[in-house]
């Protein structure tokens, strides 16, 4: 049984075929970015406080939007999660459930909007009444991520559906107009093995990732069907679809992040796509300060790319952010052991984000703070 995040990455590598380990695991060009992202959280340093008590149990629980969390920790939204497991987003939505952690779906999901919902209990956890026998905490994070299809009815629709099917926001990325080169999917011609679809569209188009020598279905797929000439302005568009708080996901700078805010986001996720799109790009972590400092504490500040310790979520929330997101990690649990691999895999985090709290003197998440690292 693996003891941490790493050994996990090493065994699910026996799980996986080639394709979908590289397309998991790879970053864009020369993975610059993707190294980048662990080595930002191996050159800060903490400065721990002393003599405190932290007997007590230590309280891990926040929360982001109104909606609560068991601790800091939302799952990224990733694609194809059936790749490394048959109950893919299914298993991974029960998983989160179970640890009271947030889950972004991703557009190019293959178990369905609707599916995932049902399945993965949406509505308890959204639900207004109290229900102590369940782990549950209710009106937990349940976002669903979205790519701006050229369709905009397509979009809409996916839109429509998140809502009506009991999901709490919208996450738009916005660094994807085209899809990074990953030159492991173009050697390998990653495509969908047979089986398994873009589970969301299947039923409101013919959409399929395409086949091609020399290159990867997924990068087609992205220049043919995504819109890239999306703009702020299409911003309004987006919120008009429905009530959900809209969540900017993939910003980088300071002043992308206070445009994001004006244009009625209502959170950040700080992120380079864990180093998938962009080669070159700045680690997510090093991104982080000047973020924090251009919102002013307006919205909440998410974080994600490199994650892989309980103590680089503490240096995470000591430099301001309101909670993180792990990538991953959680598709290496789904590939090990289906739900249960990722229940351990949050279990491991959380144990030791309680740790690294205890040995810096925090019983609280409130208690984290600057002085931590600076
Ligand atoms: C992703 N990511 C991603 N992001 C997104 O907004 N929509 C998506 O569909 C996907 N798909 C996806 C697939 C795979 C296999 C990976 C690894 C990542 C990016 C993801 O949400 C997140 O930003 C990073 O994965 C975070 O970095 P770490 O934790 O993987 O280092
Ligand atoms: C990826 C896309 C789907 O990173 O976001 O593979």
């Amino acid at each position: 049984m693996p003891i941490n995040l790493f050994e996990y990455e090493e065994l699910a590598k026996k799980h996986l075929s080639q394709m979908a380990f590289d397309y998991y695991s790879s970053g864009a060009w020369d993975e610059l970015t993707l190294r980048d992202n662990r080595a930002a959280f191996e050159r800060v340093k903490l400065k721990p406080r002393v003599l405190v008590d932290v007997s007590d149990n230590r309280n891990l629980s926040t929360s982001i939007l109104g909606q609560s969390l068991q601790s800091p920790l939302l799952v990224a939204p990733m694609a194809f999660q059936c790749l490394a497991h048959e109950e893919g987003e299914i298993a991974t939505a029960r998983a989160a459930n179970k640890a009271g952690v947030g889950m972004i779906l991703s557009t190019m999901s293959t178990k369905s909007i609707e599916e995932v919902a049902t399945q993965g209990n949406y509505s308890d956890i959204n639900s207004s009444s109290n229900n102590s026998s369940s782990n549950n905490s209710n009106n937990t994070p349940r976002w669903f991520q979205l790519y701006i299809h050229k369709d905009r009815d397509l979009t809409s629709n996916l839109v429509k559906r998140a809502y009506a099917a009991g999901y709490n926001a919208l996450c738009l990325t916005v660094d994807a107009p085209v899809l990074g080169q990953r030159e492991r999917d173009r050697r390998n011609e990653f495509t969908l093995p047979a089986g398994l679809n873009l589970a969301n569209l299947a039923s409101i188009s013919d959409l399929e990732i395409p086949t091609e020598h020399g290159e990867s279905g997924l990068l087609l797929y992205f220049a043919q069907q995504l819109d890239p000439a999306i703009t702020w302005e299409d911003l309004a568009w987006l919120r008009s679809l429905s009530p959900l708080p809209l969540i900017v996901k993939g910003i980088l700078r300071g002043d992308d992040a206070r445009r994001a805010v004006e244009y009625g986001a209502k959170a950040i996720v700080v992120s380079n796509h864990g180093g998938r799109q962009l080669d070159g790009a700045i680690a997510s972590f090093d991104a982080l300060p000047e973020i924090i400092a251009a919102i002013d504490s307006q919205v909440p500040v998410l974080v994600d790319g490199g994650i892989r310790r309980g103590v680089d979520i503490l240096k995470a929330l000591a430099l301001g952010a309101s909670g993180v997101l792990i990538g991953r990690p959680i598709l290496w649990g789904l590939a090990v052991g289906g739900e249960a691999g990722v229940t351990h895999v949050l279990e491991i985090l959380r144990n030791e984000l309680s740790v690294a709290m205890a040995l810096c003197g925090c019983s609280r998440i409130q208690d984290i703070d600057l002085s931590l690292v600076g």
